[in-house]
């Protein structure tokens, strides 16, 4: 290791010391030295006021007219498996760097070694850099896929220089480092999987793939509680940082574009963890709903717009005598907004659950974002603090304001038809989602149109 060859900068302040201190020595902030390769980096050059000095370091670089610059669609190619390319935006980009992060075991190898064999059997030269697992493990792997005779070439190595050496000399078309935590460069004297090691390395591989167009992709590893060292610190680094979701109990898994400079945004991927791998599939709307035989108190169904496709997600409420300070819980919703939404409850419907403790959950392990699911999380509350299930067949969707307002939610009309579709027959939807008078009516449903949530409220009485 060359100690001589890195110095610590501080996050902050941009100071810099020869050696690791706890305390930045420039503006005293605590934790905030993190190493990097001398001479890499711009505050080597700074003025005594710590501006970087740019005079005399290079010859000017060229510029260029914008309206002069030859726009080149980027040229994809497809990876043959349809929920991965959905996501990726058609398929992978030459030159482009994916991210793909998610908890560990929840299919990210699996899914690379399926998608780099589908490209290396349409002709596409694939490396698969292996760092967690040796060579024997990932061909085991092959062989419970059915991959048999794959001419994926396989590199077990963790060493950045080497693994870059090799990719230069081969120049595949797709290079999958699994996992980026597990590279190192001897640059640094930092551990494999500190912030420092990750940065870097993802900083050279960046590098070479711009260089090369070779796309590669990162995986990394993160926990539930999102604190991770590493993929968080590259998303701005990379051109499209997909993540993992799904309960690892169950075999749904959802892969989610975060960011996507090739395409859109939180379009999503849905797959089935199967005894030969993931499969894809194509007609997700129906697998976040649980089994009942008969309405149970608690639970509402929510139709979702993941993407491009609506989603009929199971949303379940318990609300139980809570001790001195109540319990506010939610898994895959955001409790911040739990907490907003039980406040409006409160203050607009008249129903209060301040001594109450609130679980909510949205099943299947999916995370759900969007404010359109404020309304069915309030009657899931509200049906479960009265134990008395919402009528079969039942759906709900609609964001609620802090005045007690119900606000339209996106694409309103393809939802219904979805959830008509599935057999659903009785929804409660913001009225500008519900159909004009006189306009077609949504076959086999019928719709109650709600601007208030004590209006919401009615309704729902009315119907239990
Ligand atoms: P893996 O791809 O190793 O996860 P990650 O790389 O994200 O850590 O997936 C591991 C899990 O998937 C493991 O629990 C076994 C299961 N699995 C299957 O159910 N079927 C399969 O065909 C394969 C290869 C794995
Ligand atoms: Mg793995």
């Amino acid at each position: 290791m060359a100690k001589d060859r890195s110095i610590y900068v501080c996050t902050e302040c941009g100071g810099t010391s020869a050696k690791w201190l706890g305390k930045c020595p420039s503006c005293d902030a605590w934790n905030t030295l993190v190493e990097q390769v001398a001479g890499a980096q711009p505050g080597s050059a700074n003025n005594r006021f710590g501006a970087p000095v740019f005079t005399a370091l290079a010859g000017a670089a060229e510029l260029a007219t914008l309206s002069d610059i030859e726009a080149t669609d980027m040229a994809r190619t497809p990876t043959g498996l349809d929920e991965l390319d959905r996501v990726l935006g058609g398929g992978i980009v030459s030159g482009g760097v994916t991210l793909i992060g998610g908890d560990p075991g929840i299919g990210k190898s699996t899914l690379l070694l399926q998608a780099v064999d589908a490209l290396q059997r349409a002709g596409r030269n694939a490396i698969y850099v292996t760092g967690e697992e040796s060579g024997a493990q990932v061909a085991l792997r092959s062989k419970r896929l059915g991959l048999d005779h794959s001419q994926v070439q396989v590199l077990a190595e963790i060493q950045l220089e080497k693994i870059l050496a090799t990719l230069d000399a081969t120049r595949p078309a797709i290079a999958v480092i699994d996992s980026i935590q597990t590279v190192y460069s001897d640059q640094l004297t930092s551990a494999p999987g500190s912030v420092a090691q990750v940065r870097e390395c993802a900083a050279h591989l960046t590098r070479f793939a711009k260089a090369s167009g070779t796309a590669v992709v990162l995986v990394g590893h993160v926990t539930k509680e999102g604190a991770l060292a590493g993929p968080r610190v590259l998303e701005h680094m990379v051109d499209t940082v997909l993540y993992f979701e799904g309960d690892t109990h169950s075999s749904f898994r959802l892969v989610r574009a975060i960011k996507n400079r090739f395409g859109a945004v939180n379009e999503i991927g849905v797959f089935a963890m199967t005894e030969r791998g993931l499969k894809g599939v194509a007609n997700p709307s129906a697998i976040f709903l649980s089994q009942h035989a008969e309405p149970v108190p608690g639970s509402v169904v929510l139709v979702t717009l993941e993407g491009t496709r609506p989603m009929l997600v199971e949303i379940q409420a318990l609300v139980d005598n809570g001790g001195p300070s109540p319990r506010r819980l939610s898994v895959g919703l955001d409790r911040d907004r739990l907490a907003m939404l039980l406040a409006v409850l409160h203050r607009h419907a008249g129903i209060a659950c301040m001594d109450q403790d609130v679980f909510v959950n949205a099943v299947g392990g999916v995370r759900i974002s969007e404010p359109a699911a404020d309304l069915a999380v309030m009657l899931a509350i509200t049906s479960s603090l009265r134990g008395k299930p919402l009528p079969k067949g039942f759906i709900a969707f609609g964001e609620v304001g802090l005045a007690g307002e119900v606000r339209p939610a996106p694409r309103g009309q393809e939802r219904l038809r979805e959830a008509a579709k599935l057999g659903f027959s009785v929804a409660v939807v913001p009225k500008a989602n519900a159909p004009r008078k006189g306009a077609k009516e949504i076959e086999g449903l019928t719709i109650h149109p709600v601007e208030r949530i004590e209006e919401a409220m009615d309704v729902v009485r009315q119907l239990q």
